[in-house]
Protein backbone atom coordinates (compact mmCIF):
# COMPACT_ATOMS: atom_id res chain seq x y z
CA UNK A 1 0.00 0.00 0.00
CA UNK A 2 1.53 3.21 -1.04
CA UNK A 3 0.18 6.72 -0.10
CA UNK A 4 1.30 9.71 -1.89
CA UNK A 5 0.62 13.63 -0.86
CA UNK A 6 2.24 16.94 -0.81
CA UNK A 7 2.56 17.64 2.70
CA UNK A 8 3.89 14.36 4.54
CA UNK A 9 3.99 13.60 8.49
CA UNK A 10 7.15 15.54 9.07
CA UNK A 11 9.00 18.21 7.93
CA UNK A 12 12.57 19.55 8.68
CA UNK A 13 14.44 22.73 9.41
CA UNK A 14 17.99 23.43 9.57
CA UNK A 15 19.14 24.49 13.55
CA UNK A 16 22.17 26.82 13.88
CA UNK A 17 24.61 24.06 14.79
CA UNK A 18 23.36 22.00 11.31
CA UNK A 19 21.35 19.75 12.86
CA UNK A 20 17.82 18.74 11.62
CA UNK A 21 15.19 19.84 13.76
CA UNK A 22 11.61 17.55 12.99
CA UNK A 23 8.40 19.32 13.05
CA UNK A 24 4.73 17.48 12.67
CA UNK A 25 2.87 18.46 9.51
CA UNK A 26 0.13 20.55 10.15
CA UNK A 27 -3.40 20.34 8.54
CA UNK A 28 -6.50 17.91 8.47
CA UNK A 29 -4.73 15.78 5.86
CA UNK A 30 -1.96 15.02 7.93
CA UNK A 31 -4.47 14.63 10.87
CA UNK A 32 -6.22 12.16 9.18
CA UNK A 33 -3.53 9.82 7.30
CA UNK A 34 -1.50 10.04 10.75
CA UNK A 35 -3.84 7.57 11.96
CA UNK A 36 -2.01 5.13 9.55
CA UNK A 37 1.17 4.63 11.18
CA UNK A 38 4.54 2.87 10.25
CA UNK A 39 3.52 -0.62 11.19
CA UNK A 40 0.86 -0.70 8.39
CA UNK A 41 3.78 -1.07 6.23
CA UNK A 42 2.45 1.15 3.99
CA UNK A 43 4.94 3.51 2.23
CA UNK A 44 4.12 7.27 2.11
CA UNK A 45 5.44 9.40 -0.69
CA UNK A 46 5.59 13.26 -0.40
CA UNK A 47 7.21 16.26 -1.25
CA UNK A 48 10.41 17.94 0.39
CA UNK A 49 8.73 21.17 1.55
CA UNK A 50 11.49 23.13 2.76
CA UNK A 51 15.50 23.63 2.28
CA UNK A 52 16.07 21.01 5.67
CA UNK A 53 13.82 18.71 4.10
CA UNK A 54 15.99 18.62 1.17
CA UNK A 55 18.69 18.28 3.45
CA UNK A 56 17.17 15.63 5.17
CA UNK A 57 16.81 13.51 1.54
CA UNK A 58 20.44 14.41 0.75
CA UNK A 59 21.43 13.47 4.61
CA UNK A 60 19.33 10.21 4.03
CA UNK A 61 17.56 11.34 7.30
CA UNK A 62 13.95 10.39 7.25
CA UNK A 63 11.17 8.31 8.91
CA UNK A 64 10.76 4.78 8.33
CA UNK A 65 7.87 4.34 6.01
CA UNK A 66 7.92 7.92 4.59
CA UNK A 67 9.97 8.77 1.14
CA UNK A 68 10.54 12.47 0.23
CA UNK A 69 10.68 13.83 -3.05
CA UNK A 70 13.40 16.62 -3.92
CA UNK A 71 11.52 17.80 -6.48
CA UNK A 72 13.48 21.00 -7.93
CA UNK A 73 12.97 24.19 -5.56
CA UNK A 74 10.98 26.43 -8.36
CA UNK A 75 9.57 23.29 -9.62
CA UNK A 76 7.79 23.00 -6.47
CA UNK A 77 6.57 26.29 -5.73
CA UNK A 78 5.41 26.76 -9.18
CA UNK A 79 3.38 23.94 -8.57
CA UNK A 80 2.56 24.22 -4.61
CA UNK A 81 2.38 28.01 -4.21
CA UNK A 82 0.97 29.19 -8.01
CA UNK A 83 -1.33 26.23 -9.24
CA UNK A 84 -2.23 24.40 -6.01
CA UNK A 85 -2.83 27.03 -3.44
CA UNK A 86 -3.44 30.13 -5.64
CA UNK A 87 -5.68 28.92 -8.16
CA UNK A 88 -6.87 25.33 -7.49
CA UNK A 89 -7.65 25.96 -3.58
CA UNK A 90 -8.99 29.48 -5.01
CA UNK A 91 -11.50 27.97 -7.25
CA UNK A 92 -12.70 24.95 -5.04
CA UNK A 93 -13.08 27.54 -1.84
CA UNK A 94 -14.51 30.04 -3.93
CA UNK A 95 -12.41 32.57 -3.10
CA UNK A 96 -11.77 34.63 -6.25
CA UNK A 97 -12.71 38.34 -6.59
CA UNK A 98 -13.91 38.14 -10.14
CA UNK A 99 -14.09 41.38 -10.63
CA UNK A 100 -10.09 41.28 -10.64
CA UNK A 101 -9.28 37.93 -10.39
CA UNK A 102 -8.47 34.97 -11.73
CA UNK A 103 -6.33 36.05 -14.93
CA UNK A 104 -4.98 32.84 -17.11
CA UNK A 105 -2.04 34.45 -18.96
CA UNK A 106 1.60 32.83 -19.97
CA UNK A 107 2.76 33.17 -16.50
CA UNK A 108 -0.40 30.97 -15.27
CA UNK A 109 0.69 27.94 -18.12
CA UNK A 110 4.16 27.96 -17.52
CA UNK A 111 3.24 27.30 -14.03
CA UNK A 112 1.30 24.68 -14.92
CA UNK A 113 3.94 23.24 -16.81
CA UNK A 114 5.38 23.10 -13.26
CA UNK A 115 2.08 21.58 -11.94
CA UNK A 116 2.37 18.75 -14.55
CA UNK A 117 6.51 17.72 -13.91
CA UNK A 118 5.37 17.74 -10.08
CA UNK A 119 2.15 15.56 -10.88
CA UNK A 120 4.86 13.01 -12.96
CA UNK A 121 7.56 13.17 -10.45
CA UNK A 122 5.22 11.64 -8.26
CA UNK A 123 3.51 9.32 -10.89
CA UNK A 124 6.85 7.68 -12.11
CA UNK A 125 8.06 7.52 -7.66
CA UNK A 126 4.64 5.83 -7.00
CA UNK A 127 5.75 3.68 -10.32
CA UNK A 128 8.85 2.50 -9.30
CA UNK A 129 7.64 1.62 -5.53
CA UNK A 130 4.34 -0.27 -5.90
CA UNK A 131 4.62 -4.12 -6.29
CA UNK A 132 2.58 -5.91 -8.80
CA UNK A 133 -1.44 -4.76 -8.32
CA UNK A 134 -0.48 -2.70 -4.85
CA UNK A 135 -3.04 -0.22 -3.94
CA UNK A 136 -2.06 3.48 -4.25
CA UNK A 137 -4.09 5.74 -2.55
CA UNK A 138 -3.22 9.07 -3.78
CA UNK A 139 -4.35 12.64 -1.84
CA UNK A 140 -6.13 16.03 -2.84
CA UNK A 141 -6.08 18.47 -5.17
CA UNK A 142 -2.25 19.05 -5.28
CA UNK A 143 -2.12 15.67 -7.18
CA UNK A 144 -4.76 16.12 -10.07
CA UNK A 145 -3.23 14.45 -12.36
CA UNK A 146 -1.03 11.90 -10.38
CA UNK A 147 -4.13 9.26 -10.92
CA UNK A 148 -4.06 9.10 -14.91
CA UNK A 149 -0.02 8.98 -15.25
CA UNK A 150 0.48 6.42 -13.15
CA UNK A 151 -2.37 4.14 -14.66
CA UNK A 152 -0.76 4.75 -17.79
CA UNK A 153 3.06 3.65 -16.15
CA UNK A 154 1.17 0.96 -13.97
CA UNK A 155 -2.17 -0.31 -15.25
CA UNK A 156 -2.03 -2.98 -13.19
CA UNK A 157 -2.19 -0.96 -9.57
CA UNK A 158 -5.94 -0.14 -7.95
CA UNK A 159 -5.55 3.45 -7.69
CA UNK A 160 -7.67 5.78 -4.80
CA UNK A 161 -7.75 9.15 -5.22
CA UNK A 162 -8.94 11.72 -2.10
CA UNK A 163 -10.01 15.43 -2.20
CA UNK A 164 -9.47 16.84 1.71
CA UNK A 165 -11.36 20.15 -0.11
CA UNK A 166 -14.30 20.89 -0.93
CA UNK A 167 -15.33 20.46 -4.79
CA UNK A 168 -16.42 23.69 -6.39
CA UNK A 169 -19.64 24.18 -8.26
CA UNK A 170 -19.55 23.38 -11.94
CA UNK A 171 -20.37 26.69 -12.70
CA UNK A 172 -17.60 28.18 -10.95
CA UNK A 173 -15.04 25.42 -12.19
CA UNK A 174 -16.00 26.89 -15.37
CA UNK A 175 -13.68 29.86 -14.50
CA UNK A 176 -10.40 27.46 -15.02
CA UNK A 177 -9.93 27.27 -19.34
CA UNK A 178 -11.24 24.01 -20.28
CA UNK A 179 -8.15 21.99 -21.30
CA UNK A 180 -7.06 22.88 -17.99
CA UNK A 181 -10.68 21.06 -16.49
CA UNK A 182 -10.39 18.47 -18.98
CA UNK A 183 -6.97 17.56 -17.80
CA UNK A 184 -8.25 17.62 -14.50
CA UNK A 185 -10.73 15.75 -14.35
CA UNK A 186 -9.35 12.87 -16.86
CA UNK A 187 -6.17 13.01 -14.35
CA UNK A 188 -8.66 11.95 -11.32
CA UNK A 189 -10.82 10.00 -13.30
CA UNK A 190 -7.65 7.31 -13.75
CA UNK A 191 -8.73 6.50 -10.63
CA UNK A 192 -10.32 3.43 -9.92
CA UNK A 193 -11.84 5.51 -6.69
CA UNK A 194 -12.08 8.81 -6.10
CA UNK A 195 -13.27 9.60 -2.36
CA UNK A 196 -14.66 13.20 -1.12
CA UNK A 197 -15.76 14.24 2.36
CA UNK A 198 -19.07 15.04 2.15
CA UNK A 199 -22.05 13.81 -0.64
CA UNK A 200 -21.88 17.85 -1.80
CA UNK A 201 -18.53 17.72 -2.71
CA UNK A 202 -18.92 14.10 -4.55
CA UNK A 203 -22.23 15.58 -6.19
CA UNK A 204 -20.11 19.18 -7.19
CA UNK A 205 -17.40 17.36 -9.16
CA UNK A 206 -19.72 14.96 -10.81
CA UNK A 207 -21.56 18.14 -12.24
CA UNK A 208 -18.20 19.27 -13.28
CA UNK A 209 -17.33 16.21 -15.12
CA UNK A 210 -20.99 16.43 -16.79
CA UNK A 211 -20.79 20.19 -17.78
CA UNK A 212 -17.40 19.09 -19.89
CA UNK A 213 -19.72 16.74 -22.09
CA UNK A 214 -16.64 14.37 -22.31
CA UNK A 215 -17.01 10.78 -23.82
CA UNK A 216 -18.09 10.04 -20.24
CA UNK A 217 -21.02 7.82 -19.44
CA UNK A 218 -22.44 8.20 -15.88
CA UNK A 219 -23.59 5.33 -13.97
CA UNK A 220 -26.74 6.69 -11.75
CA UNK A 221 -26.94 5.22 -7.85
CA UNK A 222 -30.64 4.44 -6.50
CA UNK A 223 -30.32 7.87 -5.19
CA UNK A 224 -30.22 9.31 -9.05
CA UNK A 225 -26.82 10.47 -8.08
CA UNK A 226 -23.79 9.11 -9.94
CA UNK A 227 -21.79 6.72 -8.54
CA UNK A 228 -19.63 6.14 -11.18
CA UNK A 229 -17.86 7.00 -14.60
CA UNK A 230 -16.97 4.89 -17.41
CA UNK A 231 -14.54 6.64 -19.96
CA UNK A 232 -13.99 5.40 -22.48
CA UNK A 233 -11.30 6.71 -25.86
CA UNK A 234 -8.29 7.14 -23.35
CA UNK A 235 -7.54 3.76 -21.54
CA UNK A 236 -9.12 1.66 -24.56
CA UNK A 237 -11.04 -1.66 -24.55
CA UNK A 238 -14.24 -1.63 -22.75
CA UNK A 239 -13.70 2.27 -21.00
CA UNK A 240 -12.04 2.40 -17.85
CA UNK A 241 -14.58 2.84 -14.75
CA UNK A 242 -14.04 5.15 -11.65
CA UNK A 243 -15.68 4.86 -8.53
CA UNK A 244 -16.96 7.43 -6.40
CA UNK A 245 -17.13 7.77 -2.40
CA UNK A 246 -17.66 9.28 0.28
CA UNK A 247 -16.02 8.81 3.93
CA UNK A 248 -16.44 11.80 6.21
CA UNK A 249 -13.23 11.60 8.29
CA UNK A 250 -13.78 11.90 12.38
CA UNK A 251 -12.01 12.97 14.91
CA UNK A 252 -9.46 10.62 16.65
CA UNK A 253 -11.08 10.59 20.17
CA UNK A 254 -8.41 8.26 21.94
CA UNK A 255 -5.51 10.33 20.99
CA UNK A 256 -7.13 13.41 21.77
CA UNK A 257 -8.56 12.42 25.36
CA UNK A 258 -5.17 11.03 26.04
CA UNK A 259 -2.84 14.10 24.58
CA UNK A 260 -5.60 16.66 26.22
CA UNK A 261 -4.77 15.44 29.47
CA UNK A 262 -0.66 15.71 29.56
CA UNK A 263 1.12 18.37 31.81
CA UNK A 264 2.02 20.71 29.10
CA UNK A 265 -1.73 20.71 27.96
CA UNK A 266 -2.36 21.18 32.22
CA UNK A 267 0.62 24.14 31.74
CA UNK A 268 -0.97 25.70 29.20
CA UNK A 269 -4.19 26.01 30.58
CA UNK A 270 -3.02 27.93 33.79
CA UNK A 271 -1.35 30.41 31.26
CA UNK A 272 -4.58 30.67 29.14
CA UNK A 273 -6.54 31.19 32.89
CA UNK A 274 -4.12 33.93 33.60
CA UNK A 275 -4.33 35.50 29.99
CA UNK A 276 -8.33 35.15 30.43
CA UNK A 277 -8.80 36.54 33.77
CA UNK A 278 -10.99 34.95 35.96
CA UNK A 279 -14.75 33.99 35.71
CA UNK A 280 -15.00 35.08 32.42
CA UNK A 281 -16.59 33.28 29.34
CA UNK A 282 -14.11 32.10 26.70
CA UNK A 283 -14.86 31.82 22.74
CA UNK A 284 -12.43 30.17 21.34
CA UNK A 285 -11.42 29.57 17.33
CA UNK A 286 -8.42 27.67 16.62
CA UNK A 287 -7.32 28.10 12.73
CA UNK A 288 -4.21 27.90 9.88
CA UNK A 289 -4.70 31.88 9.22
CA UNK A 290 -6.71 30.82 6.60
CA UNK A 291 -8.42 32.91 3.69
CA UNK A 292 -11.42 29.96 3.41
CA UNK A 293 -11.37 30.13 7.92
CA UNK A 294 -12.74 33.51 7.98
CA UNK A 295 -11.18 35.13 10.44
CA UNK A 296 -11.94 38.54 10.12
CA UNK A 297 -15.68 38.11 9.79
CA UNK A 298 -15.31 36.14 13.21
CA UNK A 299 -13.75 39.20 14.96
CA UNK A 300 -16.71 41.43 13.18
CA UNK A 301 -18.72 39.12 14.87
CA UNK A 302 -17.34 39.37 17.93
CA UNK A 303 -17.34 43.31 17.39
CA UNK A 304 -20.64 43.08 17.03
CA UNK A 305 -21.60 41.27 20.06
CA UNK A 306 -20.08 43.67 22.07
CA UNK A 307 -21.40 46.98 20.57
CA UNK A 308 -25.04 45.06 20.72
CA UNK A 309 -24.68 43.74 24.34
CA UNK A 310 -22.49 45.68 26.41
CA UNK A 311 -23.10 43.28 29.28
CA UNK A 312 -20.57 40.70 28.20
CA UNK A 313 -18.16 43.87 28.51
CA UNK A 314 -15.61 42.46 31.01
CA UNK A 315 -16.98 39.09 31.04
CA UNK A 316 -15.86 37.81 27.67
CA UNK A 317 -12.64 36.60 26.16
CA UNK A 318 -12.68 35.64 22.53
CA UNK A 319 -8.93 33.34 21.99
CA UNK A 320 -7.93 33.50 18.93
CA UNK A 321 -5.48 31.33 17.55
CA UNK A 322 -4.42 32.09 13.86
CA UNK A 323 -1.30 29.83 13.00
CA UNK A 324 0.80 30.53 10.25
CA UNK A 325 0.06 29.40 6.69
CA UNK A 326 1.76 29.42 3.42
CA UNK A 327 3.85 32.86 4.18
CA UNK A 328 5.21 32.38 0.55
CA UNK A 329 2.03 34.19 -0.70
CA UNK A 330 1.43 37.94 -0.22
CA UNK A 331 -2.01 37.38 0.13
CA UNK A 332 -2.10 35.18 2.93
CA UNK A 333 0.36 37.42 4.64
CA UNK A 334 -1.74 40.32 4.00
CA UNK A 335 -4.85 38.67 5.51
CA UNK A 336 -2.60 37.86 8.67
CA UNK A 337 -1.94 41.47 8.63
CA UNK A 338 -5.74 42.39 9.00
CA UNK A 339 -6.25 39.83 11.44
CA UNK A 340 -3.80 41.57 13.58
CA UNK A 341 -4.75 44.92 12.84
CA UNK A 342 -8.65 43.89 13.58
CA UNK A 343 -7.97 42.30 16.83
CA UNK A 344 -5.98 44.85 18.07
CA UNK A 345 -8.59 47.62 17.07
CA UNK A 346 -11.08 45.40 18.94
CA UNK A 347 -8.53 45.91 22.11
CA UNK A 348 -7.79 49.46 21.85
CA UNK A 349 -11.71 50.47 21.45
CA UNK A 350 -13.28 48.12 24.04
CA UNK A 351 -10.33 46.82 26.15
CA UNK A 352 -9.60 48.23 30.04
CA UNK A 353 -6.71 48.09 32.06
CA UNK A 354 -7.72 44.51 33.35
CA UNK A 355 -9.66 43.19 30.54
CA UNK A 356 -7.94 42.74 27.08
CA UNK A 357 -11.70 41.22 24.86
CA UNK A 358 -9.43 39.62 21.91
CA UNK A 359 -6.35 37.54 22.92
CA UNK A 360 -4.78 36.56 19.86
CA UNK A 361 -2.01 34.09 19.52
CA UNK A 362 -0.64 33.17 16.29
CA UNK A 363 2.56 30.75 17.04
CA UNK A 364 1.59 27.36 16.08
CA UNK A 365 1.11 25.42 19.64
CA UNK A 366 -0.77 21.75 19.56
CA UNK A 367 -0.68 21.98 23.09
CA UNK A 368 -2.33 25.23 23.68
CA UNK A 369 -4.76 24.31 20.88
CA UNK A 370 -5.86 21.60 23.64
CA UNK A 371 -5.83 24.39 26.44
CA UNK A 372 -8.05 26.20 24.87
CA UNK A 373 -10.08 23.00 23.13
CA UNK A 374 -10.99 21.92 27.26
CA UNK A 375 -11.98 25.69 28.39
CA UNK A 376 -13.77 26.79 25.32
CA UNK A 377 -17.42 27.85 26.67
CA UNK A 378 -18.04 28.92 22.80
CA UNK A 379 -16.28 27.86 19.72
CA UNK A 380 -16.28 29.71 16.88
CA UNK A 381 -15.59 27.41 13.31
CA UNK A 382 -17.12 29.99 10.26
CA UNK A 383 -15.53 28.88 7.62
CA UNK A 384 -16.90 30.46 4.15
CA UNK A 385 -16.56 26.53 2.84
CA UNK A 386 -14.43 23.98 4.14
CA UNK A 387 -14.00 20.14 3.12
CA UNK A 388 -14.65 19.04 6.84
CA UNK A 389 -13.20 21.32 9.73
CA UNK A 390 -11.44 18.91 12.16
CA UNK A 391 -11.41 21.68 14.82
CA UNK A 392 -15.44 21.06 14.85
CA UNK A 393 -15.06 18.10 15.56
CA UNK A 394 -12.25 18.20 18.23
CA UNK A 395 -13.29 20.35 20.44
CA UNK A 396 -16.34 18.68 21.43
CA UNK A 397 -14.68 15.44 22.00
CA UNK A 398 -11.98 17.31 24.67
CA UNK A 399 -14.08 20.21 26.04
CA UNK A 400 -14.06 20.00 30.02
CA UNK A 401 -17.78 21.62 30.80
CA UNK A 402 -19.65 21.43 27.41
CA UNK A 403 -19.03 23.59 25.09
CA UNK A 404 -21.51 25.37 21.92
CA UNK A 405 -20.27 25.37 18.97
CA UNK A 406 -20.95 27.86 16.18
CA UNK A 407 -21.03 26.30 12.99
CA UNK A 408 -20.49 27.52 9.15
CA UNK A 409 -23.02 25.88 6.96
CA UNK A 410 -20.29 25.58 4.23
CA UNK A 411 -18.15 23.14 6.34
CA UNK A 412 -18.30 19.63 5.51
CA UNK A 413 -18.67 19.12 9.19
CA UNK A 414 -22.03 20.69 9.08
CA UNK A 415 -23.98 17.57 7.81
CA UNK A 416 -22.83 15.96 10.31
CA UNK A 417 -23.16 18.28 13.51
CA UNK A 418 -26.10 20.79 12.48
CA UNK A 419 -28.40 19.08 14.79
CA UNK A 420 -26.36 20.43 17.87
CA UNK A 421 -24.52 23.03 16.63
CA UNK A 422 -25.82 26.59 16.43
CA UNK A 423 -25.56 27.30 12.70
CA UNK A 424 -24.77 30.12 10.76
CA UNK A 425 -23.88 31.67 7.16
CA UNK A 426 -20.61 32.62 7.34
CA UNK A 427 -20.98 35.93 5.49
CA UNK A 428 -23.93 37.20 7.83
CA UNK A 429 -21.75 39.09 10.43
CA UNK A 430 -24.78 39.85 12.34
CA UNK A 431 -26.35 36.13 12.41
CA UNK A 432 -23.21 34.62 14.07
CA UNK A 433 -22.95 37.77 16.89
CA UNK A 434 -26.60 36.28 17.54
CA UNK A 435 -25.51 32.98 17.75
CA UNK A 436 -22.27 33.81 19.74
CA UNK A 437 -24.79 35.59 22.43
CA UNK A 438 -27.07 32.02 22.11
CA UNK A 439 -24.25 30.11 22.87
CA UNK A 440 -22.77 32.41 25.98
CA UNK A 441 -25.77 32.13 27.59
CA UNK A 442 -27.43 28.41 26.59
CA UNK A 443 -27.75 26.56 29.51
CA UNK A 444 -24.91 24.20 31.29
CA UNK A 445 -27.41 21.15 30.76
CA UNK A 446 -28.10 22.03 27.71
CA UNK A 447 -24.49 22.67 26.67
CA UNK A 448 -23.33 19.96 27.81
CA UNK A 449 -26.26 17.67 26.12
CA UNK A 450 -25.65 18.92 22.67
CA UNK A 451 -21.40 18.75 23.38
CA UNK A 452 -21.74 14.84 24.22
CA UNK A 453 -23.94 14.33 20.96
CA UNK A 454 -21.87 16.26 18.80
CA UNK A 455 -18.63 14.05 20.42
CA UNK A 456 -20.61 10.88 19.24
CA UNK A 457 -20.94 12.52 15.91
CA UNK A 458 -17.49 13.55 15.53
CA UNK A 459 -15.66 10.70 16.62
CA UNK A 460 -18.05 8.10 14.49
CA UNK A 461 -15.58 7.17 11.55
CA UNK A 462 -12.02 7.89 13.42
CA UNK A 463 -9.04 8.48 11.23
CA UNK A 464 -7.85 4.87 11.04
CA UNK A 465 -11.33 3.14 10.28
CA UNK A 466 -11.73 6.23 7.48
CA UNK A 467 -8.60 5.24 6.39
CA UNK A 468 -9.52 1.37 6.30
CA UNK A 469 -12.50 2.04 4.72
CA UNK A 470 -11.17 3.46 1.69
CA UNK A 471 -8.67 1.18 1.47
CA UNK A 472 -11.36 -1.70 1.63
CA UNK A 473 -13.63 -0.34 -0.76
CA UNK A 474 -10.42 0.22 -3.51
CA UNK A 475 -9.84 -3.62 -3.10
CA UNK A 476 -13.29 -4.82 -3.12
CA UNK A 477 -13.84 -3.14 -6.21
CA UNK A 478 -15.02 -5.36 -9.60
CA UNK A 479 -11.33 -5.35 -12.02
CA UNK A 480 -12.13 -2.42 -14.43
C1 LIG B 1 -5.69 21.49 3.81
C2 LIG B 1 -5.34 20.66 2.59
C3 LIG B 1 -4.12 19.80 2.87
C4 LIG B 1 -2.99 20.65 3.39
C5 LIG B 1 -3.43 21.47 4.61
C6 LIG B 1 -2.33 22.41 5.12
O1 LIG B 1 -6.12 20.67 4.85
O2 LIG B 1 -6.43 19.88 2.19
O3 LIG B 1 -3.71 19.15 1.68
O4 LIG B 1 -1.87 19.86 3.72
O5 LIG B 1 -4.56 22.23 4.24
O6 LIG B 1 -1.91 23.25 4.10
P1 LIG B 1 -0.40 23.25 3.60
O7 LIG B 1 -0.40 24.09 2.35
O8 LIG B 1 0.37 23.86 4.71
O9 LIG B 1 0.02 21.82 3.35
Amino acid sequence: MLVASNRGPVSYTVREDGSLQSKRGGGGLVSGLSAIGPDAGALWVCSALSDGDREAVRRGVGEEGVRMLPIAADVHADAYNGIANSVLWFIHHLLYQTPLEPVFDAEFRRQWASYETYNRAFAEALAEEAAPGAAVLVQDYHLCLVPGMLRELRPDLRIGHFSHTPWAPADYFALLPRDIREQLVLGMLGADRLGFLTHRWSAAFSSCVQALDLDVAARMALSGVPESFQYAPKWNGPGHRTWLGVHGLGADADFLRERAHRPDVEERMAALREEIGEGRKVIVRVDRTELSKNIVRGLLAYRQLLDDHPEWHERVVHVAFAYPSRQDLAVYRDYTAEVQRLAGEINDHYGTPGWTPVVLHVKDDFARSLAAYRLADVALVNPVRDGMNLVAKEIPVVSDDGCALVLSQEAGAYWELREDALVVNPYDVLETARALHDGLTMKPEERAERTKRLAAAATALPPAQWFLDQLQALRELPPS
